[in-house]
């Protein structure tokens, strides 16, 4: 029986996606982990267990107790948290994938998903659909950990055979968790904005486009990834994924068809800067041609069900 370790699943990506690996392979299939404590109450329906990735030996005992076959490694510092604390960012981000490719190959760990990010392009890169090895020059510690992270899977697959796996995720947009510390996170707080009829300020000027994907596309994506043959998957570094493209203005007009008094305003900050160094929008040839991938959610559709849903997952009240 695979047992599967999702580790800093507490977070945006892993609230949802440690459900639906629930859903796929049983809850006793699945293990929660993460190092705050406060978010068990979100894994009532699978075990959870308090782990900090940072110590490896807490993991290893972990590992060896629960018979652990797959690990996904969700634990780290996104974009604009990790300028403001880059040491803190690099050290959990390197340490933390370091350990887990480590752990996995002294454990024989069956396979690993870790996830890697648009972060990895820089300003120098091709901006619109960005190609899988277009030049990468990251000027954030985030996108700087991703790519060393990439070379990293890539060296512990060469080297020994671990079968760890990734996808390079655009902006994620969810409705059942709040983002964390990313510089796409406006395209998730402009929705609870919007369904609370509050006026939403946008840390990002109208005009940036970025890559974003809705979280469902995400979640199927990586479980597809995971469950493709060994030998589909020729890329060992990581994989572009596209889901959509589209601007703060853009998402704002799409949400006022709905909500036709929503009011929105621009103040950038220093998140702008991140922006304006990745792509706006990506080239996933590969994906598709490797194991199939094809999103299914476009702008529309993704805000046509957000608006739906949210407001009934939150149990917000109608004002
Ligand atoms: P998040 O910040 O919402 O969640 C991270 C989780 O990790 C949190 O629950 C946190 O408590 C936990 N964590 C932090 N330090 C830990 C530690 N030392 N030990 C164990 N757990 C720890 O992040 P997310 O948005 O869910 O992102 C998950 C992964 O996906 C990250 O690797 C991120 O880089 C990647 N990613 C996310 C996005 C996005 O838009 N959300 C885009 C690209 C890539
Ligand atoms: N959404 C992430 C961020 O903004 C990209 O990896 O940091």
């Amino acid at each position: 029986m695979e047992k599967i370790l999702v580790i800093g699943a507490g977070g945006q990506l892993g609230t949802e996606l440690t459900k639906a690996l629930a859903n796929k392979y049983g809850s006793d299939a699945v293990i929660a982990s993460d190092f705050q404590e406060s978010v068990r109450s979100k894994f009532e329906y699978c075990s959870f267990r308090t782990l900090n990735v940072m110590d490896r030996e807490a993991a290893a005992t972990l590992i060896k107790e629960e018979q652990i076959t797959q690990i996904y490694h969700l634990a780290a510092i996104l974009s604009a948290s990790g300028e403001k604390n880059p040491i803190q960012a690099w050290d959990l981000n390197m340490g933390g994938l370091l350990s887990v490719l480590e752990l996995s190959k002294e454990h024989n760990i069956k396979k690993i998903f870790w996830p890697s990010s648009i972060a990895v392009f820089g300003p120098d890169t091709p901006k619109v659909n960005t190609t899988q090895d277009a030049f990468k020059n990251p000027t954030t510690v985030y996108g700087i950990s991703k790519l060393a992270g990439e070379h990293w899977c890539e060296y512990y697959f060469n080297k020994y055979g671990v079968d760890v796996r990734s996808l390079r995720y655009p902006g994620l947009i969810g409705y059942k968790s709040m983002a964390g510390g990313g510089t796409t996170d406006y395209a998730v707080d402009i929705f609870h904005k919007a369904v609370n009829q509050e006026n939403f300020s946008c840390f990002l000027q109208e005009d940036t486009y970025l890559p974003m994907m809705y979280m469902e596309d995400a979640v199927n994506a990586t479980i597809q990834l995971m469950e493709a043959p060994a030998a589909a998957i020729k890329i060992r570094t990581s994989y572009n994924i596209s889901g959509m493209s589209f601007s703060p203005k853009e998402i704002y007009d799409c949400i006022k068809m709905h909500v036709p008094n929503f009011k929105i305003s621009y103040a950038p900050d220093f998140r702008q800067q991140i922006a304006d160094s990745w792509p706006k929008s990506i080239d996933d040839t590969a994906a598709k041609l490797d194991w199939g991938w094809k999103a299914n959610y476009d702008l529309t559709k993704m805000t046509g069900e957000i608006l739906t849903k949210l407001p009934v997952y939150f149990n917000y009240q109608k004002k």
